[in-house]
């Protein structure tokens, strides 16, 4: 997709589709939709007027021009209310009028003015990062191992501002969106190939392969050198696989900021999770290939925070591992000593993303983060709690809350606040070790967190519980079609983007958790 910011009149554009937006309860077109109204003789009008469009989120209707404008047709985008047409309104109109393009027959081309950048509670900027980030996201197509090819999709999007005082700040945030919804696409793709292609390996090396196109550093650890230091919970996990694990540690560190306290996100990164020897019921199992989505958000964050080279020092950690049942894999009643010495003991096997997790936090303390986050497809029990409509986010440090929350806002990537009491450390208490990897069934959500917060070291965390939110079995939206929605990575990097280390104080006594 290639996105041209031009100064124009909309109705003049010579393209296969002009894309004209309504508000809700308005009785007339804004701006630029009352020319191309004009020239249809009140065709617009006639559509809202006569009841069939009501400028509802969501909908969507196309005029014929008939001749009497350049290009051959109209999409009319409802935006819903003004009043409402926040970030996730601007994204999810944008990813409808993009949704309904794709649709229809041979368009190449179309134009747009950016939805809501006079009106409404969005800045211009806002609008239109919004506005690129929903058409790249909703002109996704996942891999395709067909030997037709797959559906083309529009080529070109002419941006036009009728006074062009807003070229280069459109030209801009355009440019943004697109780098982020791209990159929260590379995560899709990452999480919907196929577990037999994309193993730890194969996951690594498509790590180094965009580090390079985007200019981050990238190192790769195999299994010897995770031996060497002692990430053998991680280790554990991989021992039923063939396919080696790797752990990958992306970074971006801008001249400016080199010796700065970092951000540091972590991804579980299950490229296949079959339970091991506690194994999975086979319904749905396949499902379990995206198990390595919090690591794909992770990569596509990095991705994203490169190609806009925010001014803020970000490493990213992916801790890619297969669980699979062998002789060789380890087993319920195994007790294990990872990185910093704690132990545990499995009471499943199917509990793994907390257990490589631990090691891999332990990992970063090195990096004397400013502030950790951890991106997991950790529970089933997520879903249950929230659905799919938020991520659930627990966190030991007040302050870095507010700032996902505030990425979160702005992303559109819903989070909730879930509870981390000290009484769920009794759930996991160990008999011979200090604590077991899974607390039952009550609680299942904020034990699993609990269980993680053991092994993070004293600095500012959170973890993000994703199992429910980075897979969607059927199109959940415009902005999310059916299979892996790439979760995290918009989030992410509006977290990066924000970050001031100065504001996230170091942990108090209090909060160091158990
Ligand atoms: N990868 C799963 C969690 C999951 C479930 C992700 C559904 C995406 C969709 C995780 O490793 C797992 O198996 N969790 C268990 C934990 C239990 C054994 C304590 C679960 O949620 O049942
Ligand atoms: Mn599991
Ligand atoms: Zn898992």
């Amino acid at each position: 997709m290639k996105f041209s910011v031009v100064q124009a009149d909309i109705k003049d554009q010579a393209v296969d589709c002009l894309v004209v937006d309504w508000f809700e309860g308005e009785s007339a077109p804004a701006r630029a939709g009352a020319w191309v109204d004009k020239a249809l003789d009140g065709a617009l009008q006639a559509l809202v007027a006569g009841g069939d469009f009501t400028g509802k989120a969501g909908t969507t209707a196309l005029l014929y021009t008939n001749g009497k404008l350049n290009a051959p047709r109209v999409l009319v985008v409802g935006l819903g209310k003004v009043a409402k047409y926040d970030n996730r309104a601007a994204r999810m109109a944008a990813a409808t009028a993009g949704r309904a393009l794709t649709r229809l027959k041979g368009i190449k081309s179309f134009a747009s003015v950016v939805p809501g950048a006079g009106e409404g509670p969005l800045s211009p900027w806002q609008a239109a990062q919004a506005f690129a980030e929903g058409i790249v996201l909703a002109f996704y197509q996942p891999p395709l191992y067909k030997r037709e090819a797959a559906d083309p999709r529009p080529e070109t999007c002419v941006v036009v501002d009728f006074h062009g005082e807003r070229l280069v700040e459109f030209q801009q945030a355009i440019a943004d969106g697109q780098a982020i919804a791209e990159s929260a696409n590379t995560a899709r793709d990452l999480s919907n190939e196929p577990p037999n292609v994309l193993n730890p390996v194969e996951m690594a090396a498509r790590a180094r392969a965009m580090a390079k196109r985007v200019g981050l550093r990238c190192t790769v650890l195999g299994e010897s050198e995770m031996a060497s230091e002692k990430m053998n919970i991680l280790l554990a996990v991989s021992r039923g696989s063939v396919n080696e694990a790797q752990l990958v540690i992306l970074e971006h560190r801008p001249a400016k900021s080199k010796n700065a306290p970092p951000l540091v996100i972590v991804g579980k990164g299950i490229t296949f999770d079959t339970g091991g020897i506690s194994i999975k019921g086979s319904e749905r199992m396949e499902e379990m290939k995206h198990d390595m989505s919090g690591a794909a958000a992770v990569i596509g964050a990095m991705e994203a925070i490169a190609r806009l080279d925010l001014p803020q020092r970000v490493i990213g950690v992916a801790a890619c591992v297969e669980n699979m049942p062998d002789g060789n894999a380890f087993r319920p009643g195994d007790i294990l000593t990872g990185m910093t010495g704690k132990t545990t003991e499995i009471l499943s096997t199917d509990a793994e993303g907390r257990l490589i997790l631990a090691d891999a936090l332990a990992y970063v303390k090195r990096f004397e983060p400013a502030a950790v986050v951890d991106l997991a497809t950790l529970t089933g029990a997520i879903g249950i709690a929230l659905g799919s409509l938020a991520a659930g986010l627990f966190y030991n440090s007040e302050a870095l809350k507010d700032a996902l929350l505030h990425a979160s806002d702005r992303s559109g990537e819903r989070l909730w606040p879930m509870p981390m009491y000290e009484e769920y450390m009794e759930f996991i208490k160990g008999d011979m070790a200090e604590v077991k990897n899974s607390g039952g069934r009550g609680g299942g959500v904020a034990t699993s967190a609990k269980f993680i917060e053991h092994f993070t070291e004293g600095y500012p965390w959170a973890h993000l519980d994703i199992a429910s939110t980075a897979w969607t079995t059927a199109d959940k939206d415009a902005v999310n079609p059916k299979g892996a929605t790439g979760y995290g990575v918009r989030l992410l990097v509006e977290l990066a983007r924000a970050f001031d280390a100065a504001t996230i104080p170091a942990l108090s006594e209090g909060e160091q958790g158990a």
